[in-house]
């Protein structure tokens, strides 16, 4: 269960978060449990879970170890703060920063050079689902933003299947829809990675993820569990979804 922040908190409120919402999943050991803070606040939140089964991540990496690369933040940078995990291609990087499928290749293979379990998010827009190229568009990013990765590679990954008309828009797909398209990403991990690494890999479903709609989700076989945005900014919120 993974939570995205976005560009939402101030390091005091990040603490003020965790001193919430830790005692709220003190016992929850069913699932990782992973935030992922604005850079600025990573410090803090690694302190604030310090001791915790809580885990800390980044929501973007650049794929160069350090240079002349301003504004941009590495691997071991993330590594050197405590981060453990990163998110990847997230749509709002693709629609408001450029990113692509092979940008995506190239940060994963950096994230993991450095330890950092990546979770690579993939999804349809609105218009493409509405015309029918949902299968065509995941078809591409996952065969020019992952199955690049050679299998112990791709072991180490997390994929996030966000239908980019779900996010944050309260519009969530049903468990159905999600589960449809989970099974055929991973026909495709079957296709390219063989049939144990498809039932080892993690799909989690992202895209308006609240606490009253997650039973539903994470009833579906093919859902391995959320990443959540709005909904992991309020403790008790959060904390009921891991609890689910
Ligand atoms: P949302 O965001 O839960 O607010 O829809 C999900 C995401 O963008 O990861």
């Amino acid at each position: 269960m993974a939570g995205n922040w976005k560009m939402y908190k101030t390091a005091a409120e990040t603490a003020a978060f965790f001193e919430k919402f830790r005692p709220l999943v003190e016992r929850s050991e069913h699932c990782d449990i992973v935030i992922c803070p604005p850079f600025p606040n990573l410090p803090a939140a690694v302190a604030a879970v310090c001791g915790s089964r809580i885990e800390i991540g980044g929501q973007n990496l650049f794929w160069a170890q350090e240079g002349a690369f301003t504004g941009e933040v590495s691997g071991p940078m993330l590594v050197a703060v405590g981060a453990r995990w990163v998110i990847i291609g997230h749509s709002e990087r693709r629609q408001y920063f450029g990113e692509s499928d092979e940008s995506v290749l190239k940060k994963t293979v950096a994230a993991l050079e450095v330890g950092l379990h990546p979770i690579v998010c993939v999804g349809e827009r609105l218009e493409e689902r509405e015309a029918g190229h949902t299968q065509a568009v995941l078809l591409k990013q996952f065969r020019d933003g992952i199955a690049g990765l050679k299998p112990e590679q791709f072991d180490q990954i997390v994929i996030a299947y966000e239908p980019v008309w779900a996010i944050g828009t309260g519009r969530t797909a049903t468990p159905e829809m999600a589960s449809d398209v989970h099974r055929f990403i991973r026909a495709q991990v079957d296709t390219q990675y063989g049939k144990e690494a498809a039932a080892r890999t993690r799909i989690l479903y992202g895209g308006s993820v609240k606490p009253d709609n997650i039973k539903g989700l994470m009833a579906q076989i093919e859902i391995d569990g959320a990443l959540v945005g709005g909904a992991s900014l309020d403790a008790i919120s959060f904390s009921s979804i891991v609890n689910f």
